[in-house]
């Protein structure tokens, strides 16, 4: 006799079980659930797993999303503690970490983040060893050279969020300044993702027209237009953010997921993200920190050479021994 379901639905072939597209997100909390939701409304996975410690928040977790899916397209999820949920991952995602206290830097954070990344990193790579690193975990430059070690994956697969949030609340205040969209304003932070990071001033424009064209004094010690300001409230943002709500959570999430699609759809699109940089722009450390990438469906495919002013050199080449600094003293 056959089923109600056989009735429906006449068997021509067995459906895959995986497909190319799949995502895993290891931390459910706050940042991993704006990255799953935005990677969900995206459409651009076909499966998601959420992998995390707690099996009942991540069980509700993935009740809730599944229960919008009549409104989107269809994307199998599952959630759960066990790694082989995760096998064959085209691109894995860690937000699973502590995060920064009201007063915390983010490298206050690093040996407790590198000791869960000690427990997480091996278990994904041995369930997909063909995947992409994503780290968002804070301090993000710190913990993708943990993740790059941990995992033995080629460099450019291990990739940290870095900058490109950085670079996105750069350009959203530079946009009320200019009165024009974020999209439209083109202008990068580089270097650590934090308290170190560099505003490339000599870069920023509009329609190719150069803000240091306009006035060469912008970023400068002889700036009296307050365009140091912009970048000072970069930096101190997210510290504002936690003390007002606990968290950052929705510009970082729209941030990773615009990764994810373009490792995912293999868009070649440049983003500020955090790679190995020894041997560019004169850094002899063997560091991770943010430059512009061209990202692809293998990962990292290119650096841009951004032509640097002098002091933005410095600049980088500092950030790069504070952090060498810190790495050559954890323990993982
Ligand atoms: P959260 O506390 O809301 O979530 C962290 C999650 O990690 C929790 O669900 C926890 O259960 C999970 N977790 C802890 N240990 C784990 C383990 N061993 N395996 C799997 N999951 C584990 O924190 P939130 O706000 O989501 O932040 C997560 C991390 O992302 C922090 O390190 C934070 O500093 C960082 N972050 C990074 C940003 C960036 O721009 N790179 C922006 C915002 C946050
Ligand atoms: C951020 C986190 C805290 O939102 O690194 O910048």
């Amino acid at each position: 006799m056959a089923t109600t379901e056989a009735k429906l639905r006449k068997e021509i072939q067995n459906p895959v079980s995986h497909s190319g597209s799949k995502v895993t997100i290891v931390g459910a909390g706050q940042v991993g659930m704006v990255v799953a939701f935005s990677i969900i409304t995206q459409n651009i996975a076909s499966e998601l797993t959420l992998l995390g410690v707690t099996e009942d928040k991540l069980k509700g977790e993935m009740m809730d999303l599944q229960h919008g899916l009549a409104f989107l397209n269809n994307i199998k999820i599952t959630a759960g503690t066990d790694y082989a949920l995760s096998a064959g991952s085209k691109l894995c995602i860690l937000t699973a970490g502590a995060r920064q206290r009201e007063g915390e830097s983010r490298l206050d954070l690093v040996q407790r983040n590198a000791d869960i990344f000690k427990g997480v990193i091996p278990k994904l790579v041995q369930h997909s060893p063909d995947t992409i690193l994503l780290v968002v975990s804070n301090p993000v430059d710190l913990l993708t050279y943990v993740a790059w070690k941990l995992s033995g994956l080629p460099k450019e697969r291990v990739i940290g969020s870095g900058t490109n949030v950085d670079s996105s609340r750069f350009r959203f205040l530079l946009s009320e300044r200019f009165n024009v969209a974020p999209v439209s304003i083109h202008g990068w932070i580089i270097g650590e993702h934090g308290d170190s990071s560099v505003p490339v001033w000599s870069g920023v424009n509009v329609a190719g027209v150069r803000l240091r064209d306009l006035y060469p004094a912008a970023g400068t010690p002889a700036d009296v237009e307050g365009w140091n300001d912009i970048h000072r409230q970069v930096v101190q943002s997210a510290y504002e953010i936690i003390r007002l709500k606990g968290y950052t959570s929705w510009a970082i999430g729209l941030s990773v997921s615009m990764l994810a699609v373009a490792i995912l759809k293999n868009t070649r699109n440049v983003f500020a993200v955090s790679t190995f940089v020894q041997g560019t722009h004169g850094i002899e450390h063997p560091v991770f920190l943010s430059v512009p990438c061209v990202l692809g469906e293998n990962g990292i495919i290119n650096i841009i050479r951004q032509t640097l002013t002098e002091d933005e050199l410095d600049q980088l080449q500092k950030s790069a021994a504070t952090l060498n600094k810190i790495q050559s003293n954890l323990i993982f």
